[in-house]
């Protein structure tokens, strides 16, 4: 099998990047290993940057989201009682999106498959090889036989636990890594959201944020020490803990039910340098995670894309390679800015185990300062809606 572009990983930065190139004429196959249910059930993102929307929409895949995705002008970050309104949309000019990861990559797949581009699912033991030769390979087991595609250029988009990054040899990789001491207990529930949009918790009890998917689906996190287990959370101890972090008068206004999901997920910071090894490119988690508070994976992943989307045009239709030469630096600038907006959230608004009482007062007096300054909260608002690519 031949193509222009391999593609490793039917996520939403395979599938994204696979849609773009298909649009120009430019070929591609996609490597995924798991099942496509299974892909299709995991509840993750929530949240799009105007950037995303737009490359979304350029992809012919923003009809559905256009329909059914609320556009927020702002979110509410709160400390106790106290809520600190971010204007989104008069600080900016610009808004974001509620749309689930989920319907993206729906969404996607119903467009590749109606381009007919070839997506094997259920691939084991992929192997990446001749990256510095013009042709380079990747070879991989299908329903029980080898297979290899000889191809231009690879994308790697298998998420942080994938093959793509651990081709590029050890010692040619610069790893940046901070691990947090807790993670986050999500639930999704049929229930009406508590607040038309998005509340960023903190309280003497630690963290919680009130999200959503629609006006009937609420999803909720409360942050967790690493030692908890979801199954030993039940849906009444959700509840009363996130009613403790929330503010009192929001609270007193929450609609519980029964969850249909409830997962808890690590929080990290890592980057991988740099993101090109010869012809393989990495994008979205393959080369970084980001901790959730500032909304940033999926987006970062939709910003990889655009670099690289431009960039493998411009050498397929011009020959030129400038583009190509230039992704890493120019997607590695953005990931920074974005790690350390995400770090900032992270900091702002979690309690951790060891902290002496100097570290909460300094998330109080940072609170207190957004509610008082226009200015720190345009900060915050030009990093939430996402930077320019
Ligand atoms: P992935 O989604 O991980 O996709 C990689 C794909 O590659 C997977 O389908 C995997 O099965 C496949 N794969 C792996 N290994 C191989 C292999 N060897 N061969 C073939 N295929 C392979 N981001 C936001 O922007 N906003 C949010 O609000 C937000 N909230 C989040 C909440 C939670 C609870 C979590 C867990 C994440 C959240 N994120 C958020 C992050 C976001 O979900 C990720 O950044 C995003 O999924 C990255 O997309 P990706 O395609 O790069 O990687
Ligand atoms: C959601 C997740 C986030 O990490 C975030 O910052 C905002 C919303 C969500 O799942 O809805």
């Amino acid at each position: 099998m031949k193509t222009q572009v391999a593609i490793i990983g039917g996520g939403p930065s395979g599938l994204l990047l696979s849609q773009l190139l298909n649009r120009q004429g430019i070929e591609t196959v996609i490597l995924e290993r798991s099942s496509r249910d299974h892909v299709l059930s995991r509840i993750r993102a929530g949240i799009l940057e105007w950037g995303a929307v737009e490359l979304l929409r350029e992809a012919g895949v923003g009809q559905r989201m256009d329909a059914e995705g609320i556009a927020h002008d702002g979110c509410v970050l709160s400390d106790n009682d106290l809520q600190v309104r971010i204007d989104f949309t008069g600080l900016t000019g610009r808004k974001v999106m509620v749309y689930g990861q989920t319907e993206v990559t729906a969404d996607l797949y119903a467009a590749q498959d109606a381009m007919g581009t070839p997506v094997f699912h259920g691939v084991e033991d992929v192997v990446i090889g001749d990256l510095d030769q013009e042709q380079s390979s990747v070879s991989f087991t299908h329903e029980g036989g080898r297979k290899t595609i000889a191809c231009s250029y690879v994308a790697g988009c298998d998420g942080f636990h994938g093959v793509s990054r651990r081709t590029i040899p050890a010692e040619k990789r610069r790893e940046f890594e901070r691990v947090y001491p807790f993670g986050w207990l999500g639930i999704l529930s049929r229930t009406p959201p508590v607040h038309d949009e998005l509340i960023y918790a903190n309280s003497d009890r630690g963290f919680a944020l009130a999200s959503m998917r629609s006006k009937t689906l609420s999803r909720y996190y409360v942050q967790v020490p690493l030692s908890d287990k979801a199954e030993d959370w039940s849906d009444a101890a959700f509840w009363d803990e996130l009613k403790r972090r929330l503010p009192s008068e929001v609270s007193a206004r929450l609609v519980t039910g029964d969850s249909i999901e409830k997962s808890i997920a690590p929080l990290r910071s890592f980057v991988s340098e740099p993101l090109r090894w010869g012809n393989l490119f990495l994008v979205g988690d393959a080369a970084h995670i980001v901790p959730p508070t500032g909304a940033k994976g999926l987006n970062l992943a939709a910003s990889d894309v655009w670099y690289l989307f431009h960039a493998l045009v411009e050498r397929f239709g011009s020959g030129s390679s400038a583009g190509i030469d230039a992704y890493s630096g120019r997607a590695l600038q953005r990931i920074w800015k974005a790690m350390r907006f995400s770090w900032q959230m992270t900091m702002l608004l979690h309690r951790f185990d060891d902290e002496d009482s100097f570290a909460a007062e300094m998330r109080k007096a940072s609170l207190l300062h957004l509610s008082q300054s226009e200015t720190a909260r345009r900060e915050l608002a030009e990093n939430y809606i996402g930077l320019p690519y």
